[in-house]
């Protein structure tokens, strides 16, 4: 298969509504607990400082997950068919795809990230190194909404993909951030984007594991206070979008499990009493009030399997490391 123009193609769907991004903003930090979400993270610096995270000695979850994908590389490939289309949820870098094209051989590559101009600049090259790999960077918030808009099965249909299967991939235990009724929610939407394609498609996920306390809490509070940074930097990227007055040194990095709700919970907590101010709104908190930024779950790989059957998914398979860590679910339409 041969395409002389090897240039990726591009779609945006979501238009960042700046009004909508300021209420939505506003209404957390008035709500009682108030609460910024995790998605706010990621401005130019949040990336790079989740980057960082990831290089950690104390953040098992990236290298452990590489690790899965190297040692069972053959085995997944029984699994996910070649000539697929691989469907990449959150790809920013699409390094971790990239990695997978010897392995999956897939027909066309479909990047999903909340905006198009971080596909942009991976896409570029990325292409350069695959010329005869049709990719498409869609610009779409798939934690609202996930489904292949016309513009993309168009695409498809234009690269003669219209039948292929469809290999949903989502690593990173990205997942994590969803409660287990917005996952269910998510997954069975990423269900139907593969069974939109021909037969032998499924989902592709990275699952962090429940794990001792002593193991995954290091993971979210460093001894270098990487996780501290990037916990705060939300307040700078709340004032950039709303405007408000935070000052990061007045706040501390909270990150704790809690086994009840198997998750990490990171949260904000305020270093005496102060009033936080935006243009139309103010918030007083109390000494030692917090701000909830983020959940992450953790699953048993059981409980992960129930919820992707819940989801309409077949029986899905599973790797994992040897500490038991993390696991790399394949689950078939
Ligand atoms: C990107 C959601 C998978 O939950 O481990 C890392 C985000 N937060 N350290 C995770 C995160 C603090 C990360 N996810």
């Amino acid at each position: 298969m041969h395409h002389p123009t090897a240039a990726p193609h591009f779609v945006q769907l979501h238009q960042t509504d700046h009004a909508a991004v300021r209420a939505e903003l506003a209404a957390g930090l008035q709500a009682q607990p108030a609460h910024v979400a995790p998605k706010f993270f990621y401005d130019a610096l949040g990336s790079r400082l989740f980057d960082a995270i990831t290089e950690l000695a104390e953040y098992y979850p990236t290298r452990t997950e590489a690790a899965i994908f190297r040692a069972h590389a053959t085995a997944m490939a029984q699994q996910v068919p070649p000539g697929a289309v691989l469907v990449d949820l959150g790809a920013g870098s699409c390094a971790k795809a990239a990695g997978l094209f010897p392995v999956l051989r897939p027909a066309a590559y479909v990047a999903v990230d909340i905006s198009v101009d971080y596909l942009r600049d991976a896409m570029g090259p990325l292409q350069q190194r695959h010329p005869s790999l049709p990719m498409l960077g869609l610009g779409l918030d798939f934690s609202a909404q996930l489904a292949l808009p016309a513009a993309a099965t168009d695409w498809l249909a234009r690269q003669g993909a219209a039948g292929a299967p469809r290999c949903v991939f989502y690593p990173g235990s990205s997942i994590g951030n969803f409660n287990p009724t917005e996952a269910l929610a998510l997954l069975r939407q990423a269900r139907a984007v593969c069974a939109g394609g021909g037969p032998g498609g499924g989902l592709l996920i990275g699952v962090d594991r429940v794990k001792p306390k002593a193991v995954v809490e290091p993971a979210y509070d460093d001894p270098l206070g990487v996780t501290a940074a990037f916990n705060r930097n939300l307040l700078l990227h709340t004032n950039a979008l709303l405007g408000t007055d935070f000052a990061p040194a007045r706040w501390r990095h909270v990150a704790f499990f809690n086994e009840a709700d198997s998750r990490i919970e990171m949260h904000l907590r305020s270093e005496g009493a102060q009033t936080v101010r935006w243009p139309g709104g103010e918030r007083r908190f109390a000494d030692g009030e917090q701000v909830h930024t983020e959940n992450s779950y953790k699953w048993q790989p059981a409980d992960f399997d129930a919820l992707l059957r819940e989801a309409g998914f077949g029986v899905s398979t599973h790797w994992t490391d040897a500490r038991g860590w993390f696991s790399v679910f394949w689950a078939p339409v």
